[in-house]
């Protein structure tokens, strides 16, 4: 067993608010690259409306075309009870639930309040236990949100308290906006694993001011193990201003491998599918590490 998970979410959170259209193929080539490194979780879609998020539109068709694929453990984000009636008959293992820790932040994104959201989640909860997926709930702008700025802990911490107490497969906290420090990030995280005992626990970084790598290895030393990045380090929420990329999975992978915390994830072949994953994105890629790497191989 590697010593940390990672979870690519480039197909759906890299992808998601790019105004150049992917085809089905595209991102089913970009999640076999990714379970080819050896990423066997991989977070490929959400079940959103088409109209807001155009880019997912084929979410129920990706899904299908990767049913088939080995060693692929496919996430999908869904933000209330119609996404996951469209999830039915589909092989997903485990659905992301989302909703911020701001009661703006859910109005603009999902159009819910946090309760209309919980309410939802705790029937879908009980279906998904029946029909056998596992369960994320994920709270977004967990350190800041871009429309009611700071965002007081304890309202992060009741939320988690909540979904512990129903009985979720894993929690996530996500920076959607990248204005996390390692401060926060240790203060927090202690707080959230401390309420979720044996359940997992992860961090969703965005690498919007160069601090995705340094929390993320707060976040290690505060006992996180599941961490969730984008190869190349494409990404961004269509509702969060001023949100950049995610933190990019080749730049975490590098840090851990070097510092011997195994991730069971082949990096050169990691690289190729953060290469494949650039290609895909309109926007300039946050991460590092590849140009590094890249240059080398050229010699110069
Ligand atoms: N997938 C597809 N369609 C959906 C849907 C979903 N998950 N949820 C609702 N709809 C449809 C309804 O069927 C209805 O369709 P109709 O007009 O043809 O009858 C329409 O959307 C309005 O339904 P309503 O329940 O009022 O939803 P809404 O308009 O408040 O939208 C969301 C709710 C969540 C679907 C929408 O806000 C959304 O897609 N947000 C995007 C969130 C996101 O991806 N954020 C980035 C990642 S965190
Ligand atoms: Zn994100």
């Amino acid at each position: 067993m590697p010593d940390v998970t990672i979870i690519d979410v480039s197909p759906r959170d890299g992808l998601q608010n790019d105004p150049k259209p992917v085809s089905t193929e595209e991102k089913q080539q970009l999640v076999r690259m990714l379970v080819d490194a050896g990423v066997e979780k991989v977070e490929v879609t959400s079940f959103v409306h088409p109209k807001k998020v155009p880019q997912m539109a084929d979410a129920k068709e990706l899904v299908h075309s990767l049913a088939h694929m080995e060693d692929l453990e496919p996430i999908v984000l869904i933000p209330n009870l119609k996404g996951y009636e469209r999830t039915k008959e589909l092989s997903v293992s485990e659905i992301n639930w989302v909703s911020a820790a701001t009661e703006t932040f859910n109005a603009k994104n999902i159009g819910m309040s946090i309760d209309e959201n919980m309410e939802q989640f705790l029937k879908v909860l009980e279906e998904a236990k029946q029909d056998g997926i596992k369960t994320c709930f994920s709270v977004a702008v967990s350190f800041g949100c871009p429309y009611e700025g700071d965002v007081d802990e304890e309202q992060v911490l009741r939320i988690v308290r909540r979904v512990k107490e129903a009985g979720v497969d894993r929690i996530g906290i996500a920076d959607t906006i990248g204005i996390a420090t390692p401060d926060h990030v240790e203060r927090l995280m202690g707080k959230v694993l401390e309420i979720a005992g044996t359940t997992p626990v992860t961090i969703h970084l965005h690498d919007t001011r160069g601090l995705g790598l340094a929390n993320a290895y707060m976040a290690y030393r505060a006992g996180v193990r599941i961490f969730e990045t984008s190869a190349s380090g494409i990404g961004g929420c269509p509702f969060a201003p001023g949100a950049a990329g995610n933190l990019a999975t080749e730049d975490l992978v590098y840090l851990f491998e070097r510092m011997n915390i195994s991730t069971g994830i082949d990096f050169e072949k990691l690289l190729d599918a953060a290469d494949y994953a650039a290609i895909l994105s309109s926007k300039n890629p946050l991460g590092r590490i590849r140009h590094v790497e890249r240059k080398k191989e050229k010699g110069n």
